[in-house]
């Protein structure tokens, strides 16, 4: 959580960050702070609310001045307000901070700090990197760079911070452990820092992803260099970016959610191309070639992720173990790590993550490599930490999802995972050659039909008004429909701010039933298949207590659609491939209530996209 961008060069850097800074927006949203360096004096704005709050309060002071950092900020230590705001000054005002992260032992280096004399303004614990610095500078009279790296050394947490210092004016240092960092190579000799590269894409695509405990100095005079935390150098590996700069701007849609649920057709398309062909009978994930003979030959697979991934995880239970047999686990990334999980060599974890920077995914990661087990990562992120953590893995090609609420990751994330479950169930010889064909020819044909589903928002945004002031609702699904059912509930609570569970459509008998009255809205998710008959006696069970139905049949259903309220027909598919359209009405759905609402459907309160604190 938290966004950071820093600019040095010859360019105005205040334009520059505050695009930045709305492209990191999804990190955080509580308050937004800018520090510019102008004539050895560094200025400082900061403002509680958007980055937004920011421009409009900034426009009345001298925003000029060729170096500067900007933060947006999911607060964590200390309310969201302007002073809690970063960036964080030293008391003499000559040296700015900006933090993405946790410091853990904030606390004992307060209290020391506080006793040499040193006065806090603010309840964060980013304070304390700053006022350390200072203190170092000094005492120990090093340079900027070293000092960052003396005061990193008792520090206990995760951080990417970047410096500014008004005795330091051609030169920025940054650092990272734990939160992302990526610094960009400018044309004319200038640098970009970025929490991701969204804020850079536009200026250059040459980057450096900074590895955990590298300190890295960018100058006018000296450029780049890259020191570890033990002080020694580090040659920089320069990476071309791939992402575009169209796909981060909302490109006619009124918000980037609803861009990014219309895009899926083309997600899923992209997420498969090379990886599939029905006709020659083949399906490969590049990244995972070494890995296939363990994977095949394995206790068992145990993935780990957060939120929607997580959901994602569960779909992909289902389709392993049908369609490969092997023995799959899903865990949350948070309890895993903290559970003493018994993992050996012949597990191999895979972790799931839209982002690559979940602190709980990555410290699952990280126990699972100590336990012996080899770990594959799936992400949406080229360069992300996972990509890196992980021993190998495969990119789910999505392209970059603004809206805090997943949409087009969750289902490309479905889409990689049934891949795998075809290459796995291939190898084994656990499918037919028809039935491989079959599921193959009939994943090419997704795409289509999502089109096919999109081609409905005007019939679902007429459901949607229905319900929208509901207060309670209730998701059910069965088999790999159960996950749909808890994405879907997901997508709404976050959105709209309305109560909503998901349950395994038997399991409702067992407390939620006890909620249904004629104001209660169930969404069902009701497709031809195995437990179609059994969906449609829930549906019985909800309409006898009077709760309003609104299902997601198969077209053509008859059924359960004279037993619902209002129906959105999809497309029939293979039962393995539901997933995939089935969660796509009930995105849109979701989208709509929101709007209604009033809601800031990007931007959800309290949440961010990138969790990279526990
Ligand atoms: C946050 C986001 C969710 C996301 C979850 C896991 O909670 O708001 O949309 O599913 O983190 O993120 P990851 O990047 O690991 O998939």
């Amino acid at each position: 959580m938290c966004g950071i961008v820093a600019y040095i060069g010859n360019k105005e850097a205040y334009p520059i960050l505050i695009k930045g800074l709305q492209r990191l927006e999804y990190r955080g949203y509580d308050s937004a702070g800018v520090a510019l360096l102008k004539d050895n004096h560094v200025n400082l704005y900061k403002k509680q609310g958007k980055v937004s709050d920011l421009e409009n309060y900034a426009k009345q002071f001298d925003t000029s001045g060729k170096i500067g950092i900007g933060h947006t900020r999911w607060a964590t230590h200390g309310l969201p307000n302007d002073i809690n705001s970063h960036p964080h000054t030293s008391m003499d005002g000559k040296i700015a901070i900006i933090h993405n992260g946790i410091i853990e032992n904030y606390d004992s280096i307060k209290e020391q700090l506080i006793s040499r004399g040193y006065e806090f303004k603010s309840q964060t614990d980013t304070e304390v990197i700053v006022h350390l610095i200072d203190d170092i500078l000094k005492k120990e009279g090093v340079d900027l760079a070293e000092a960052v790296r003396l005061a990193l050394m008792s520090v206990i947490g995760a951080y990417a911070i970047v410096v500014l210092s008004s005795d330091y004016p051609d030169q920025l240092v940054c650092a990272r452990k734990s939160s992302p960092l990526v610094v960009g190579i400018g044309q004319e000799n200038d640098f970009y820092l970025a929490s991701d590269a969204t804020p850079i894409i536009e200026y250059t695509k040459q980057v450096v992803y900074l590895n955990d405990e590298e300190i890295a100095t960018v100058s006018l005079k000296e450029g780049l260099k890259i020191i570890n935390i033990k002080n020694q150098e580090k040659s920089p590996y320069v990476q071309e970016l791939e992402m575009q700069i169209e796909s981060l701007e909302k490109g006619g849609f009124e918000h980037f959610m609803l861009k990014e649920i219309f895009e899926q057709p083309r997600s899923i398309r992209d997420c498969f191309r090379g990886r599939l062909n029905s006709e020659e009978g083949w399906v490969q994930l590049g990244g995972l070639k070494d890995y296939e003979q363990r994977l095949i030959h394995a206790n068992r697979l145990v993935m780990v992720a957060c939120g929607t991934s997580w959901h994602a995880c569960q779909v992909g239970e289902y389709l392993i173990e049908d369609l490969a047999r092997i023995n799959v686990e899903v865990e949350y990334a948070s309890e895993f790590r903290y559970r003493n999980p018994i993992i050996n060599e012949n597990d191999i974890v895979i972790a799931l993550t839209q982002s690559g920077e979940t602190a709980d995914t990555l410290a699952a990661i990280e126990l699972a490599k100590q336990k012996g087990a080899k770990v594959l990562g799936i992400t949406n992120v080229v360069g992300s930490s996972v990509s890196r953590a992980t021993h190998a893995g495969s990119y789910t090609h999505a392209g970059p999802e603004i809206g805090v609420a997943s949409t087009k990751a969750f289902t490309a994330q479905v889409t990689v995972l049934t891949l795998m479950a075809l290459r796995l169930a291939h190898i084994r010889g656990t499918l037919s050659r028809s039935e491989f064909h079959q599921l193959t020819a009939e994943l090419e044909r997704i795409p289509d039909k999502v089109q096919r589903i999109l081609e409905s928002n005007d019939k679902i945004k007429e459901i949607a008004h229905i319900y929208h002031q509901a207060t309670n609702a209730l998701y059910l699904g069965r088999g790999s429909s159960f996950p749909v059912a808890l994405e879907g509930a997901l997508k709404l609570k976050e959105i709209s701010y309305i109560h909503a569970e998901g349950y395994p459509a038997a399991e409702m008998k067992h407390g939620p039933i006890a909620l249904i009255d004629e104001e209660m809205p169930v969404f069902v998710i009701a497709t031809k298949g195995t437990s179609y008959e059994k969906v449609v006696s829930n549906i019985q069970e909800v309409k006898a207590r009077k709760g309003k139905i609104i299902s997601i049949v198969t077209e053509g259903d008859v059924q359960v659609k004279e037993l619902s309220d209002h129906y959105i027909e999809i497309p029939e598919t293979d039962e393995h491939l539901v997933p995939l359209l089935a969660t796509i009405p009930l995105q849109i759905l979701s989208y709509h209530i929101a709007v209604m609402r009033g809601c800031n459907v990007d931007q959800p309160r309290n949440l961010a996209k990138s969790v990279t604190v526990e």
